[in-house]
Formats: structure tokens, C-alpha cells, sequence
């Protein structure tokens, strides 16, 4: 059962409303294993958002607003991406028969984000520039022509993934005292305050947690408080220097007594082995950004040992092998026997 059918009397749907549904959501709330008793932390926990039908977190917000712009009675779905949003879109729209045009910066995606959208049938242009300048474009488009505009300005997207806050609550049957994320277009910061804040207000929640989000350092403009216009990092999602929910970023950090910082590339490759080779948790190295940061704070004593802490890992690790392999020694290559082979491997 996908998020509308679990979550209809928070969602803005009603009876007219197309059932659209890939079972996206539900994914698990994982308890750390090695990371947090490394880190002294008693409750730490992983929310799994690869394990959604296409691998990251923009399923859940993609189907409502899919099944708002049916509803409205569009033909064509066009969203600008750096590559999840594209393969969500490119997804719900082959299950509804409907056209989908992604716009994505050129050279700048992971292949198999772009291999997402391309077999599921989408109109893939992709555009000289960076993120920012795609997004401008298709905003303009989307003004002067009949298509739906499916990036996160389209507040459904907003609606559909605040479920992932619901669920977290949920889950640990309140709210955490840390929800640590990754800040790119900041739409999903947006979604889990106000999914947090309607929870409560419905008494499914006595208290709401401190939004943390990270940005990459190369990538990072609410942090330095002004756009960045050629933004650089590893974390080919998060790649953004102009943010569209900018504000709502910044609502969910101060409303929430959190904060939003960057952290070096370095260290979100370090945090995305880590995350692999000690959890067996493989993430996009976006995804990592908030553990790079986790280690930080809890380094400089900012977070308490018996604090509940959740970092979301908003995107499989398979989305990005290039990113990760750069990383680890290569596989040994062997001719040879049993023997020879148990003699290298030193057994
Ligand atoms: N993590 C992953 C894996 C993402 O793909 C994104 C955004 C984010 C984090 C940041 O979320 O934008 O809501 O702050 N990806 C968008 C895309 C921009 O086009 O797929 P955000």
C-alpha cells in the first residue's frame, strides 16, 4: 500500500482524485549497529528512503502530486533534476500514461539516475549549466505552456513527503530529538517540519525534534546565506546554489532550534564507506552529507549521548557507483587455483 492510501486524511486528496500507487514508502527505520556505539549514541537510527520503487525519497511526494496534476487533467509532466526527481517523475508517469519531459544539467547526473528516466520512457533533454539555470528554464516553460511542473515548488510534492515524517513518528511512537538531513533544492527539509508540526498538532506527537541539514561546502548557500552560482560537489543530488524552498529551509532550522551546516567532500565519502562497511547500509553520497555531520557534532560535544537521533538516507548508493568506487581499493584480478587464491587472500 503506497503513502495516499496510508496517509488520505493528511494528504490533500479526495474521491475525485486518481488512485496512483507504487508502494513507495513504508521503508525502514533502521537501528545502527556499529555507528552509534562507536559514537556513544544509545539511539541512533537509519530511515531507509533507497528501498522506494525507484531508490530515493522522491517517491513519496511524486505520487500525490502525479495523481494532483491527473486530477487537474494534465497531459505532460516536466520537472528540472539533478536525477531522482527525474526518475520518480519518468516512473509514475509510465504507470499513468502520461508524457514525461525531464531537464537535467548536463554531464552533471549520475548515469544511473539518467538511465532511470531514459527507460521509463521519458523525454530526457539535457541542458547546458547547472541545476539552478534547468530549474529556471522549465519554470519559465511551465508559465507560457500546458505542463505540470513537477519539482518541489509544486507544494503536493511538499504534502507527499512529509509521510516520511509521519512515519519516523510512527515508528519510535514520538518525534526524535534530532531528524538529520541533506539540504539540496530544500524541499524535503520543507516536507519533514511541516509533517513533524501537523503530527503533533493531530496528538500522534508530544514534541518536535531539531532539523539538522547538511549542505556539501562546495554547494552551500543557506549556509553562507547567498546563492552560489557554480556550485561543486561529489554529491551530484545536492548540487544546487540556489535553493527553491529556500525559506522553508530556514523556517524548519530556526522554528525547530536546529541548524544548517556544510561539510567537506572528503568527509562525505569517508561517512558513506563508513555507513557501507559498517552498517551494510549503501547510500548516494548526498545521503551521507548528514552523517558527515553527525560526526562532527557529536566530535564537538553538540549532541548528548542519550539524545534519539535519526539520519535520513534519501538515496540508494546504487544510484551513484561512480562516486563510490573512486573510493575503495578495486577487486583483486586472479588466475589461478584454489590454492593460489586462498595464499592471497591470506587464509
Ligand atoms: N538526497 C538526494 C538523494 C536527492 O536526490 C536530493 C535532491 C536531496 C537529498 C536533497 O533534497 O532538494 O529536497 O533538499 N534531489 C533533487 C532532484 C534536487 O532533482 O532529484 P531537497
Amino acid at each position: 500500500m503506497g503513502v495516499i492510501a496510508r496517509y488520505r486524511e493528511h494528504l490533500p486528496v479526495g474521491p475525485s482524485t486518481p488512485e496512483v500507487d507504487l508502494n513507495e514508502g513504508s521503508t525502514p527505520l533502521v537501528p545502527s549497529r556499529n555507528i552509534g556505539r562507536a559514537l556513544g549514541l544509545k539511539h541512533l537510527y537509519f530511515k531507509y528512503e533507497g528501498l522506494n520503487p525507484t531508490g530515493s525519497f522522491k517517491d513519496r511526494g511524486m505520487v500525490v502530486a502525479v495523481a494532483k496534476a491527473l486530477e487537474a487533467g494534465s497531459k505532460v509532466l516536466m520537472c528540472a533534476s539533478t536525477g531522482n526527481t527525474s526518475a520518480s517523475m519518468a516512473a509514475y508517469a509510465a504507470r499513468m500514461g502520461v508524457r514525461a519531459i525531464v531537464v537535467v544539467p548536463s554531464g552533471e547526473i549520475a548515469l544511473n539516475k539518467l538511465s532511470q528516466a531514459l527507460m521509463y520512457g521519458a523525454k530526457v533533454v539535457t541542458l547546458r549549466g547547472n541545476f539552478d539555470s534547468a530549474l529556471e528554464t522549465v519554470r519559465d516553460l511551465a508559465n507560457r505552456y500546458p505542463v505540470a511542473l513537477m519539482n518541489s515548488i509544486n507544494p503536493n510534492r511538499i504534502e507527499g513527503q512529509k509521510t516520511a515524517a509521519f512515519e519516523v513518528v510512527d515508528a519510535l511512537g514520538d518525534a526524535p530529538d534530532y531528524l538529520l538531513l541533506p539540504v539540496g533544492n530544500a524541499g524535503n527539509i520543507t516536507a519533514y517540519w511541516k509533517g513533524f508540526r501537523e503530527y503533533q498538532s493531530a496528538g500522534k506527537a508530544t514534541r518536535l525534534p531539531r532539523m539538522i541539514g547538511a549542505q556539501a561546502e562546495g554547494a552551500a548557500p543557506i549556509v553562507s546565506g547567498h546563492a552560489i552560482p557554480n556550485p561543486t560537489t561529489v554529491a551530484s543530488a545536492i548540487r544546487i546554489g540556489n535553493p527553491a524552498s529556500w525559506e522553508g529551509a530556514t523556517t524548519a532550522r530556526d522554528d525547530s532550534g536546529g541548524m544548517i551546516a556544510a561539510v567537506s567532500d572528503t568527509e562525505i565519502l569517508s561517512a558513506q564507506i563508513r555507513l557501507a562497511s559498517s552498517e551494510g547500509l549503501f547510500a548516494e553520497p548526498a545521503s551521507a552529507a548528514p552523517l558527515a555531520l553527525l560526526f562532527r557534532l557529536v566530535r564537538d560535544g553538540k549532541i548528548e549521548k542519550d539524545a534519539t537521533a535519526v539520519v535520513v538516507l534519501t538515496g540508494s548508493g546504487l544510484k551513484d557507483p561512480d562516486a563510490a568506487l573512486k573510493n575503495v581499493e578495486p577487486p583483486i584480478e586472479l588466475d589461478g587455483d584454489a590454492r593460489t587464491l586462498a595464499k592471497v587472500l591470506k587464509l
